[in-house]
């Protein structure tokens, strides 16, 4: 099993992208602890990696909160002992709308969801990955950070920060055997993807979307999951500061 032994945080895990990546770390013999606001759709995705014979642990957190991020950390390793894997996965979405459309308080969201969270996860699992001699931070980007769409500015503009943070640390840590990559998934089946949308999962909006992807279609949390899976586990331990997209295509 390609994650035996180890042990990954999953945040956002309790749903779509998320969800995938924790289930499929499982079924490499992960221990998953899944990290999310939604501590319900946590806890269902934890009993079914149990049920399947995985080992999980699902723990409330809110990704922009430090004291949050102290506690996951806490619960991590007095449950299974050490982090090897962060996905830094948990995100907000932008309702796709004019530049100026776009609230303050939903900008600092944005902002403290998607950028602000990966800061917090450096000051408090850095530490844990240091003592240990090393780890893989993988954190979920988006194509949008690449090749924006129109009407989502200030999302994009976070993944692009998400981009940047990644290539950033992973410079910064190589020395220490800390790699951290990031995955660039194009649009995908997942509840976040109506907000894309304008608020509205439409048959017509959806076609536009699939015509922008060569491969025809939108990314499934099964293609994020296997992306991550590699990049997360010792196969890829001379991969580091790669952005790596998940697009069938939509970028080239
Ligand atoms: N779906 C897409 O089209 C798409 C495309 C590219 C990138 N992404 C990115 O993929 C990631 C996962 O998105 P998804 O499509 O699976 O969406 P989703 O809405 O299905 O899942 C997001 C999860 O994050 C959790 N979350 C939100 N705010 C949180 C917080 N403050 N603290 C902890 N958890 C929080 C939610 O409860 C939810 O479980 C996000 O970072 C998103 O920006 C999504």
């Amino acid at each position: 099993m390609r994650l035996d032994g180890k042990v990954a945080i999953v945040t956002g895990g309790g749903s779509g992208f998320g969800e995938g990546i924790a289930r499929r770390f499982a079924e490499e013999g992960a221990k998953v602890v899944i990290a999310d606001i939604n501590l319900k759709g946590a806890k269902g995705v934890a009993k079914m990696i149990e049920t399947a014979g995985g080992k999980a642990l699902a723990v409330n957190c809110d990704v922009t909160r430090k004291a949050d991020w102290t506690k996951l950390v806490k619960d991590a390793t007095k449950a299974f002992k050490r982090i090897d894997i962060v996905v830094n996965n948990a995100g907000m979405p932008q309702r796709a709308a004019p530049m100026l459309g776009t609230d303050e308080k939903t900008f600092d969201k944005i902002f403290a969801v998607n950028v602000k969270s990966i800061y917090w996860c450096a000051q408090t699992v850095l530490p844990v990955m240091r003592k240990q001699g090393g780890g893989s931070i993988v954190n979920i980007a988006s194509t949008a950070g690449v090749r924006p769409r129109p009407n989502l500015v200030w999302y994009n503009a976070s993944k692009g920060a998400v981009i940047t943070m990644t290539k950033s640390m992973a410079v910064e840590l190589a020395p220490e055997k800390i790699r951290v990559n990031a995955l660039n998934p194009v649009a995908g089946d997942t509840p976040m993807l109506a907000a894309f949308m304008g608020g509205k999962d439409t048959p017509d909006i959806r076609a536009r979307f699939i015509s922008s992807v060569p491969i025809g279609r939108l990314s499934t949390p099964r293609d994020i999951a296997n992306a991550a899976l590699y990049l997360a586990s010792d196969e890829a331990e001379f991969i580091t500061g790669v952005c790596m997209e998940v697009d069938g295509g939509r970028c080239i």
